[in-house]
């Protein structure tokens, strides 16, 4: 039963790998029995199915195509500040004259405005941000004035309390190249400049995967880890029949994927992704794919636009027969819960990391851009769950990386370290999300205080 008192708003920013722990977010809110509303652009909310949180829309001012209909990324993000503050305005004030008055706003790291709309409705503000703690802290470092950007060669490598050694290969892209990412790069910087005007800055992490970080900002930031914000059925089962995010931008091609690897043996096939957002260079592919048939192992491989990315895509199918399946868009959650599947080669986007590790899966990380460096040398060297492909001379990962990569992985000496490890993983991520875990008793301590009212 939704409780009387309390209402929140949670906003994404409307990429995959946004909506997807926004709106997990928003189940287990609803879950507790707090009243969770998504608020979501016009192009993204029929794409949106979850029974227990409400859903309406806001506009980016790009209804018909969202960002894809945008001049650029500059652009988009100027018009969904603008407009999408104005939409958001008028949705609090509609809930007004309802018994439910909105009385917090989770907003997405991405769209740091929607803090000034809190502040001007006197309502409680959280932000939750998407990557890991520690690549957020890089971020805030900056601020601090404790890493310059663009970053000085002779700073490196990057020495911060709660952070391994850094170097340049490590960092994230936005940091990296600053000069190609700069209308991303200005919302990080906003959103940090004034972190602590928020009332909470939630994480899509748990505490145990980051223990020296979250103990480096302790009494810092008001910081909560309140993850893995991953389907309840994967993790701790909390919420009933929650087998998916519930907010899919593409339709899977789930049945041809289990119908092919029910007739695969345990563990043998590597499901390989590279997200929703990188962009692949065709080089990389050609290096991918012969890379992987190379392995003479099964996979499921999931990339758009495969025809166009491959020089002779047609031949190379029938060259690995059907040893490979090459998909759209799958469930990957349900391709990466099947029994089949073993390793999991993929680019390191968070929500992937954080996928991989909460079901137990080995892993390849083939970084391309943004955060997903950082997250691959975590996945190696900190969490020790498999390895990080390195680049070769021509700013690609070659084939015969790959190939050693997942033949590493999978079958070489420190194979049974890293299944020890995942396995290990996948216990303390459902330990976090479980009654009385350190990610459910944060939640509940952010409900509770809610219900209260005020804001
Ligand atoms: C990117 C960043 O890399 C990520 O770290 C950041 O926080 C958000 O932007 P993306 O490239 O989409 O995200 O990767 P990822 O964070 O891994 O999210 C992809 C999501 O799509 C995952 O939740 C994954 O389960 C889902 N997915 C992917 C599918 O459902 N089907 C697929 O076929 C591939």
């Amino acid at each position: 039963m939704e409780n009387q008192k309390g209402h929140v708003l949670v906003l994404p920013y409307p990429a995959q790998g946004h909506i997807n722990p926004l709106l997990q977010f928003a189940k287990r809110l609803a879950s507790k029995g707090l009243r969770a509303t998504l608020a979501t652009t016009h192009y993204t909310i029929g794409s949106i199915k979850a029974e227990r949180v409400h859903v309406e829309p806001i506009s980016d001012g790009f209804d018909e195509g969202g960002y894809k209909q945008a001049p650029s990324t500059q652009a988009y993000v100027e018009s969904f500040r603008r407009v999408g503050s104005k939409t958001l305005s008028e949705l609090i004030s509609k809930s007004y004259e309802t018994e439910h008055p909105v009385n917090c706003i989770v907003y997405d790291s991405l769209l740091p405005w929607a803090l000034d709309v809190a502040k001007t409705f006197g309502i409680y503000a959280a932000v939750l941000l998407t990557n890991s703690a520690s690549v957020c802290s890089l971020f805030w470092y900056i601020h601090q004035g404790r890493l310059t950007s663009p970053l000085c060669p002779d700073a490196l490598p990057i020495v911060l309390p709660g952070l391994p050694l850094l170097e340049f290969s490590d960092l994230p892209s936005f940091l990296a190249y600053p000069e190609s990412q700069s209308a991303y790069l200005a919302l990080i910087m906003e959103k940090f400049a004034r972190l602590e005007e928020n009332d909470w800055v939630f994480c899509n992490s748990f505490e145990e995967l980051e223990a020296e970080l979250v103990k480096a900002l302790f009494g810092i930031w008001p910081l909560a880890m309140v993850g893995p914000l991953v389907p309840s059925a994967y993790v701790d089962r909390q919420i009933d029949g929650d087998t998916s995010y519930g907010g899919s931008l593409w339709n899977p091609t789930s049945d041809q994927c289990s119908r092919w690897l029910d007739k695969r043996p345990l563990g043998s096939v590597i499901y390989v992704s590279f997200g929703s957002m990188g962009n692949i260079s065709s080089d990389q592919v050609e290096e991918i794919a012969f890379g992987l048939k190379a392995t003479n192992k099964h996979f499921i491989w999931v990339l758009k636009d495969f025809e166009h990315k491959l020089k002779s895509p047609i031949q190379f199918l029938d060259s690995i027969q059907n040893r490979g399946l090459v998909v759209e868009w799958c469930d990957q959650l349900e391709v990466l819960a099947h029994r089949a599947v073993g390793c999991f080669v993929t680019h390191c986007g968070w929500n992937s990391t954080l996928e991989g590790l909460s079901l137990g899966m080995p892993m390849v990380g083939v970084p391309l851009w943004s955060d997903q460096a950082t997250n691959a040398k975590f996945l190696e060297e900190k969490w020790r769950v498999g390895l990080r492909a390195r680049k070769g001379e021509q700013g690609t990962v070659t084939r015969e990386e790959v190939e050693m990569c997942v033949r590493e992985v999978v079958e070489g000496e420190r194979s049974e370290e890293f299944k020890k490890n995942a396995l290990n993983w996948k216990d303390r991520a459902k330990r976090a999300v479980s009654k009385g875990g350190s990610s459910d008793k944060n939640l509940g301590e952010f409900v509770a205080k809610i219900r209260e009212g005020g804001g």
